[in-house]
């Protein structure tokens, strides 16, 4: 049974180690606990009979929210749970969505694209690590 909800204290452990298998710029888990206990952000995980398969973190900026990260497990990878967790969050949105994608990640630029978001700009050589451009995408709420 799949469940989203919001993410509680006790699912930060493994949230942790799913942020670590995907990103190379992974957060530390004191810094993931500081975001979460801090009103601005949003933790919200997907859940298969209880044990976590992906989360997104959401900034609410003001005037618009941004998506700080999304990540699925690998093993639950490319089964739809990811398109399920971002569709849930633009259904209930009541601002736009922005987010920023490396140029090579085929995966996430696809899931955005086929939602709706739109490419408004490039930051070049944005990624410290590999010197690789980010693309900015936004979903404007009212294109729902
Ligand atoms: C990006 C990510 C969250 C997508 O989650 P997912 O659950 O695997 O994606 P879904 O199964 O919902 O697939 C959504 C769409 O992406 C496409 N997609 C999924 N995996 C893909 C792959 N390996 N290559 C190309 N396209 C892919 C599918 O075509 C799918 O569209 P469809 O439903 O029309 O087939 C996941 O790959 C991930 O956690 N990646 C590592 C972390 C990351 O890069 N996060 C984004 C940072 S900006």
């Amino acid at each position: 049974m799949i469940e989203i909800r919001e993410i509680e204290e006790d699912d930060l452990i493994p949230l942790f180690d799913i942020e670590q298998i995907s990103f190379k710029n992974s957060y530390r888990i004191s810094t993931l606990a500081d975001m979460y206990g801090n009103s601005s952000y949003e933790f919200l995980g997907i859940f298969n009979r209880n044990r976590m398969a992906g989360y997104i973190i959401l900034l609410d900026s003001i005037d618009v929210y941004e998506v700080i990260k999304i990540a699925i497990s690998p093993n639950y990878r490319g089964k739809g749970l990811g398109k399920k967790l971002l569709s849930f969050v633009l259904g209930d949105l009541d601002k736009n969505l922005i987010l920023e994608v490396r140029v090579s990640n085929d995966p996430a630029i696809k899931l955005y694209e086929d939602l709706g978001f739109e490419k408004i700009n490039i930051r070049k050589g944005y990624y410290g690590d590999t010197g690789e451009d980010g693309i900015v995408y936004l979903f404007t709420n009212e294109n729902k």
